[in-house]
């Protein structure tokens, strides 16, 4: 039917290719088509594959001449759904020769999908995080402007709310700004040598307003003579600040962080660094996606807190940077730790 060059060359790409008859039936499927629908579908009927209507109406239309070529976008309910593009055009009978009439490709576009989604939900987030403290703050001028104009304590009180509004809005865009600046800047590995104990000590000593408020206790344990690692302090800095911050904020009073630095015991060029807690610990589902922008597993908790939600997406990013690699283990009531795994300086 087809030559085989055209079979050579259609073999080459990575859409899926069917060739059909006049009867549906798909005389020729290309490599990518088999190695995604299954590898003997030839002489079968093209809705094995695909039952979705406006294929299959596309199809006959273009089989009877009414149109050249049809492109639709079609969804497959699979355990994850996919989504194609379905494009069918008519083949000049006469020039193909044998009974190819009409060619279809489907390419997966579910990872473009998705793309705008992340970029739809993110414009979304970003929005809904900005305009609530905003309305705070604007219901705040409203009073002062007027219930509360000659108010001297309603005014003290009212004014350092808006402070806090407006410091978590400042966060937030610096957030933003900390995460674009860190996907910019991903392909480029940090090149310094750093005492990543000493990044604990500072780390744990800045947090210390934070520990006496909540009455937690952060207990360092670090192994003798550790390695220097390849990194960037002020991100490395970030990343213990929120994890360590994160294991105090999700525990109980009175209770104990311990941040452990070690030697990897399975790869001896990495160190590992646990922040372990004895809080709430999480659910297994929702540990795939703490490192997205803005999820939290209780939101108006995270936002009374003064979080944003982008801590963790943070932290994920600047791991990626520096070829790192984080772990997360929790079990609910018992706690959790995040483990950080870094390379070593000069290996
Ligand atoms: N140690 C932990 N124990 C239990 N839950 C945690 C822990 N660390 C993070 N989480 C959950 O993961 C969510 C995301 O954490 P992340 O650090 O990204 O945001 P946040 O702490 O809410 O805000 P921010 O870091 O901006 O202050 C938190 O809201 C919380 O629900
Ligand atoms: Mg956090």
């Amino acid at each position: 039917m087809l030559k085989k060059s055209v079979k050579t060359i259609l073999n080459g790409l990575s859409v899926a290719v069917f060739v059909i008859d006049a009867e549906k039936i798909i005389r020729f499927s290309n490599d990518a088509a088999k190695t995604r629908f299954g590898a003997d579908l030839k002489d079968q009927n093209l809705s094995i594959i695909i039952t979705d209507q406006k294929c299959i109406n596309a199809a006959n239309q273009v089989l009877n001449d009414e149109v050249a070529t049809v492109s639709l976008e079609i969804t497959f309910q699979d355990v994850v759904p996919t989504t194609f593009r379905f494009i069918i055009t008519r083949l000049d009978a006469e020039r193909v020769g044998g009974d190819a009439r009409a060619i279809i490709s489907l390419e997966d576009i579910s990872h473009i999908r998705e793309a705008e989604q992340m970029r739809i939900d993110f414009v979304a987030n970003v929005s809904h995080e900005l305009r609530s403290p905003l309305t705070s703050l604007t219901g705040f001028i409203e009073t002062l402007q007027g219930p509360a104009k000659n108010d001297k304590v309603a005014q003290t009180r009212f004014l350092s709310l808006m402070a806090s509004e407006a410091q978590r809005m400042s966060r937030l865009i610096g957030d933003l700004l900390s995460l674009s600046k860190l996907q910019a800047r991903e392909r480029v590995a940090p090149g310094e040598a750093i005492d990543i104990t000493a990044i604990l000590r500072r780390v744990s000593a800045s947090l210390e307003p934070l520990t006496m408020r909540e009455e937690t206790t952060i207990s360092l344990i670090m192994a003798p003579y550790l390695p220097d690692v390849t990194g960037d302090a002020d991100e490395l800095t970030q990343v213990f600040q929120n994890l360590i911050e994160n294991a105090i904020k999700y525990s109980h009073r009175n209770s104990i962080v311990e941040v452990v630095a070690e030697r990897d015991p399975s790869h001896e060029n990495q160190l590992r660094i646990s922040v372990r807690d004895h809080g709430e610990g999480l659910d297994p589902i929702h540990i795939p996606r703490l490192t997205e922008r803005f999820y939290r597993v209780d939101k108006g908790r995270s936002r009374n807190m003064g979080g944003t939600g982008l801590g963790l997406a943070i932290v994920k990013h600047i791991l990626i940077r520096h070829r790192a690699y984080l772990h997360i283990d929790s079990k609910p009531g018992l706690g959790s730790t995040f483990s950080v795994f870094l390379p070593i300086a000069g290996i």
